[in-house]
């Protein structure tokens, strides 16, 4: 594995950002740095990375959409690959341009359904449950400038049972994603193919 510096871009509980960072510190604690940086001062992932021993970066709509704040800030810290893991603003152009093919992001649905503006966290999983699909699952695909749109990478399927809710749907999709993302991730730095397959839990 060659050097790398992963900026995962987290707005919430930061339970994925949590697993990508153990399992690169466990499994390449020389090669891979993470740094968490949110658009957010008050969400358990900044504690959750800090405990961890993780740089943290908080940062305005302006700086990261507006200039080229964040972006700068990006390239000193030598940041090679960008992760979004529950973050929900559009990324703008300049960064995707600076990082082709080296930023992704995760969604919690089967897209191209149940993605696209507004179609985040557990409203995906609500609208699952109303319209009665049989699965659902998650997706990790390549960003672009439009909500959940670019190149699909990964996909993972679970059933929808008759007697979930949206909270134990949500809890199913993350079992998939945790046990996923990192390891995606990983092949993607290695320079390895992804076989993009589903799996049923
Ligand atoms: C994850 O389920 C992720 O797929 C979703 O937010 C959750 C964050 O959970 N992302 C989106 O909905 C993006 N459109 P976490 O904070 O516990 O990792």
């Amino acid at each position: 594995m060659e050097n790398h510096k992963i900026a995962i871009f987290a707005s919430g509980n930061g339970t994925n950002a949590v697993r990508i960072i153990t399992y690169f510190q466990e499994k390449y604690p020389k090669q891979i740095e993470c740094s968490v940086w949110s658009n957010k001062t008050h969400v358990p992932v900044l504690d959750k990375a800090e405990d961890l021993g993780v740089k943290v970066h908080v940062f305005s709509r302006k700086a990261f959409s507006e200039t080229n704040e964040v972006l700068q800030q990006l390239k000193n810290e030598g940041v090679t690959f960008i992760v979004l893991a529950g973050f929900l603003w559009l990324m703008p152009k300049h960064i995707i341009e600076t990082y082709p093919q080296r930023v992704v992001n995760i969604h919690p649905s089967l897209l191209p359904k149940y993605g696209g503006k507004g179609m985040y966290g557990m409203k995906v999983h609500q609208a699952i449950k109303r319209f009665d699909e049989a699965k659902t699952g998650m997706t990790i695909h390549y960003v672009n400038e439009d909500y959940d749109d670019g190149e699909i990478i990964f996909q993972a399927a679970c059933p929808v049972i008759f007697d979930d809710t949206p909270k134990t749907i949500a809890r199913r999709v993350h079992i998939l994603e945790h046990a996923h993302y990192p390891k995606v991730i990983e092949k993607l730095l290695l320079g390895e193919k992804v076989e993009h397959y589903h799996v049923f839990l």
